[in-house]
């Protein structure tokens, strides 16, 4: 689907056919929905399948790419706070992203080196070789333009060595590729270093494949200069206080999450690299920064993102062909951009109700709405006798 635009004043006014409408997306209430038999063949024990609102998050532009996000979330305002932050994003020029090129980490460990100097110099003059080994493990990868892109030695400690095996994976998340070629591997690089083979798995702390987008709001837009600065306060609170970061960046995952949800994402992946990249200096961080300069306000959000547009549940959940469709992405980059765009709005939303009228005026008002419908929901079910 090509979207022209993505900003549609007053879609959320529209009825659920009209939106479905607007966007030219399928009729039926649920084309997304996955068959018991296909859901029996992802997971183990299977008895039923389960279901989650999806919305459309408007006025998203990502390098001047109009975007309607698709995302999957239980929580009520976050796609209303999405919006309306993109909405102000978009009045500057839009979401600027750029990402590294798509490098997973496998991780092989060994014990029992005893001398670690040697071990080092003995991989590292082997590297041409094992990465040959690691290509020949990956063989389509290679074909699409991925694979081996060099190792890195680190010295745990006491015996403990781990070496990195860097690993392209293109558009691929890339777990079950990393995860094969550790395994592949594993042994010539244990024999290299005389030591005993220990785990080989990808790291979810991804930090060779980060993306990065920022936004630039002029204070106009946002209501004026105090705005702005009412906002860079509150994101120093989350660089300073682990407590306050925590939240603070649980309120951008809110809008990652439910994108990557959507779209037949590991969101858990995505999830625990984002906190271990928040700790990275060794203090749990906000992982955006909003800066006043220029008379503009300017947010940035950075975080390793490990998502694919190929494999796993978007090579057959209907659902999330259907929502990478609507995105209309093209790589797995595109689609990591788009994320954190959406995670930077909700985090300009948030930050900027907290630091002035307060978070509870805007949620209560969606709050109530689905207490509303949960009430109804009791009664109908009572006069049906189902209660
Ligand atoms: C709630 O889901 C998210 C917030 O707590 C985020 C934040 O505090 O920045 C509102």
């Amino acid at each position: 689907m090509t979207v022209m635009t993505s900003r549609i004043p007053g879609f959320h006014n529209l009825e659920i056919p009209e939106r479905r409408e607007r966007i030219e997306v399928a009729t039926e209430d649920n084309p997304g929905r996955l068959p018991i038999e296909l859901a029996n063949q992802m997971i183990e024990n299977v008895v039923g399948t389960y279901e989650l609102p999806l919305g459309v998050v408007t006025n998203v532009r990502v390098n001047g790419v109009d975007r309607l996000v698709p995302v999957a979330v239980e929580e009520p305002s976050i796609v209303a706070a999405a919006s309306f932050a993109s909405k102000m994003v978009r009045a500057g020029g839009g979401f600027r992203a750029w990402a590294d090129d798509p490098v997973m980490i496998a991780q092989v460990f060994l014990e029992d080196v005893a001398d670690v100097d040697a071990a080092r110099t003995a991989i590292e003059a082997t590297a041409d070789d094992i990465g040959a080994g690691v290509d020949r493990a990956c063989a389509g990868l290679v074909a699409r333009g991925g694979g081996w892109r060099g190792l890195e030695f680190r010295d745990l400690g006491d015996g403990l060595v781990v070496v990195h095996l860097l690993v392209d994976c293109r558009d691929a998340m890339g777990a079950n590729i990393v995860n094969t070629i550790a395994e592949a591997v594993g042994e010539r690089i244990a024999e290299l270093a005389q030591g005993h083979l220990g785990m080989r798995i990808l790291s979810n702390l991804a930090d060779k494949r980060r993306v990065c987008v920022e936004a630039t709001i002029p204070f106009e837009v946002l209501g004026g200069e105090a705005i702005a600065r009412r906002i860079e306060a509150g994101d120093r609170f989350a660089h300073r206080d682990p407590y306050r970061a925590t939240t603070h960046n649980k309120g951008i995952m809110n809008g990652i999450d439910a994108v990557l949800v959507a779209c037949g994402q590991d969101w858990r992946g995505v999830e625990a690299g984002a906190h271990a990249y928040a700790a990275r200096d060794g203090q749990y961080r906000s992982l955006t920064t909003w800066t006043v300069r220029d008379g503009a306000l300017h947010g940035r959000l950075e975080l390793p993102m490990a998502v694919g547009t190929v494999g796993g549940a978007t090579r057959i959940h209907p659902g999330a062909k259907r929502s990478l469709a609507m995105l209309g992405v093209e790589s797995a980059t595109e689609l990591a951009m788009v994320a954190a765009a959406v995670g930077l709005a909700n985090n300009l939303s948030a930050v900027k109700a907290l630091m002035t009228v307060g978070i509870q005026e805007g949620h209560m008002r969606l709050h109530e709405r689905s207490v509303r419908a949960a009430a109804a929901a009791r009664e109908a079910a009572l006069e049906g006798g189902l209660a």
